[in-house]
């Protein structure tokens, strides 16, 4: 009796270990995000650079349905919607049990979440799960936002992926309906001190230097990392900005940026790489992930009730300062006949 109780203890206690290990191994190549294809890349000389997308990718034609991102936050497309709703951002606040999937998938590095986050609220059709999310960063002396704000590209961009359920790809979604993707969209810029809560990713981001390369991390709440006020955004209508560029994307651009430092920015401009393994090239620095900005064409970029609407943006305060010459103008001439 006592040998045999020992013995089930043991092989209920192996049988565990066992089930742990598989479900890391599982847990690690499961990861839902693939590689991203060599057929692109964001190197502007190179054959694969961002102009020339569209030979291989046919959505990534820039007029494609006026629909591509990113853009320009341009002033004058904005348009208040005060009866716009705040968003929702359920279950952002709480710190997931189980650890997060960190990824170098070739033209970026991707966070991968645990289920049981959603986005909803603004002037999103639905509701939609927290996915993933990726960065776009410059190099040492460059910028590299994918949005522009007030004429300015911001050091780098987070991008925190969203999908209408039950989808489990991206390309999946948006190869099937329009509006199944929301990406919120935060720009990262420098700052004196290290932010605690990037620090998680930033420390990771080292040790995935090439394509397929992946780590847990310890999860942390996501809200941690948004802006504080996260009552300031605009929402428009546009695409995925890599292959294949596929125009199903609810876009959500925070007006306020996050902070990291010098040292946590300079691990994504110095230590990811990229490579085309059939060509047997040598690894280069992934530098300048961004794509260009996209025509806006007619499209309106709807401010939340608490955001900025700049009524010139510095490149019109020419236009402005003549508006208000010629006014003055004007009211002094009329003056002297009125009295
Ligand atoms: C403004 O927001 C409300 C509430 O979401 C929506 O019903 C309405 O269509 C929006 N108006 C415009 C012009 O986008
Ligand atoms: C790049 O980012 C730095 C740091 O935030 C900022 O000072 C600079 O104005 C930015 N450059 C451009 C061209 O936007």
């Amino acid at each position: 009796m006592q040998p045999d109780t020992k013995r089930m203890d043991m092989t209920f206690s192996r049988a565990i270990l066992f089930s742990l290990i598989l479900a890391k191994a599982s847990a690690l190549t499961n990861s839902h995000i693939a590689v991203s294809s060599p057929d692109y890349c964001y190197d502007p000389y190179r054959w694969c650079g961002p102009k020339y997308w569209q030979a291989t990718f046919q959505y990534c034609t820039s007029d494609f349905m006026e629909s591509q991102s990113p853009v320009i936050l341009n002033p004058f497309h904005m348009m208040r919607n005060r009866s716009m709703g705040p968003l929702e951002l359920l279950a952002y606040d709480v710190l997931q049990s189980e650890p997060w999937i960190i990824k170098n998938i070739r033209d970026t590095i991707a966070v991968e979440f645990n289920p049981g986050m959603y986005l909803g609220g603004a002037n999103l059709p639905r509701s939609y799960y927290t996915f993933y999310m990726a960065f776009h960063w410059g190099s040492e002396t460059t910028n590299g936002s994918e949005h522009i704000y007030n004429d300015r590209r911001y050091p780098m961009e987070m991008q925190i992926f969203h999908l209408v359920p039950p989808y489990q790809t991206l390309n999946e979604a948006a190869f099937t309906e329009r509006q199944a993707v929301a990406v919120l969209a935060v720009f990262v810029d420098i700052g004196p001190e290290d932010n605690p809560v990037f620090e998680t990713i930033s420390r990771a981001v080292p040790t995935i230097p090439l394509a397929g390369d992946e780590k847990f991390i310890d999860p942390f709440p996501l809200r941690d990392l948004l802006p504080n006020d996260t009552s300031k955004f605009y929402q428009y209508t546009g695409s995925l900005t890599f292959p294949e560029c596929l125009y199903a994307v609810e876009w959500i651009v925070f007006q306020e940026p996050i902070y990291i430092s010098q040292k946590q920015y300079n691990r994504f401009i110095g230590t990811v790489y990229y490579h085309e393994p059939e060509e047997g090239e040598e690894p280069r620095l992934l530098l300048q992930n961004y794509r260009p900005t996209q025509a806006l064409f007619d499209r309106i970029l709807i401010a939340s009730a608490n955001a900025a609407v700049p009524m010139f943006s510095s490149s019109h305060s020419l236009v402005a300062s003549l508006l208000a010459v010629l006014l003055t103008s004007l009211v002094s001439l009329l003056l002297p006949r009125m009295t």
